[in-house]
């Protein structure tokens, strides 16, 4: 993948972050999602409530946002994070994204961190739930 798509999507992850709806836990999230057959990056932000178990992920916002316009091979995600005195982190996706991002990807999606490493869905989540 050409280094300025990575770079796009670490800036579509930063910008989500900025959108992040967190009152409750003052952790700001952002992903962007990138797909077979598609330029176009989709970007999602967590989504917090007072019920806090109705909390929704980045990821998962970014990824469902692609899938809505009918995209189904995912082949990256960016994440980035920050905390309640807005330092950026190289926050990795929870076990349910991981889970997400297997769904719709293959063993060698890249999911691309804040501090810009990337690391593949299967050094991540080696032993995926599948039936
Ligand atoms: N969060 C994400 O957006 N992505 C993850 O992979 C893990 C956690 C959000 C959920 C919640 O709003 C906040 O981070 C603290 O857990």
């Amino acid at each position: 993948m050409h280094p300025s798509v990575v770079s796009d999507l670490l800036r579509q992850s930063r910008l989500a972050c900025s959108n992040a709806y967190a009152p409750y836990s003052g952790f700001h999230v952002g992903a962007a999602a990138l797909f077979d057959g598609s330029g176009h990056i989709f970007a999602g932000s967590n989504v917090e409530n007072k019920s806090y178990g109705l909390t929704i992920c980045a990821e998962r916002s970014a990824i469902f946002a692609g899938v809505s316009a009918g995209l189904r091979r995912l082949s990256h995600v960016a994440v980035s994070c920050r905390d309640k005195q807005g330092n950026l982190i190289a926050g990795k996706p929870c076990g349910a994204c991981l889970q997400v991002i297997n769904e719709f990807g293959t063993r060698d999606t890249k999911i691309i961190l804040a501090d810009g490493r990337s690391m593949f869905l299967c050094e991540f989540l080696p032993h995926p739930f599948g039936i």
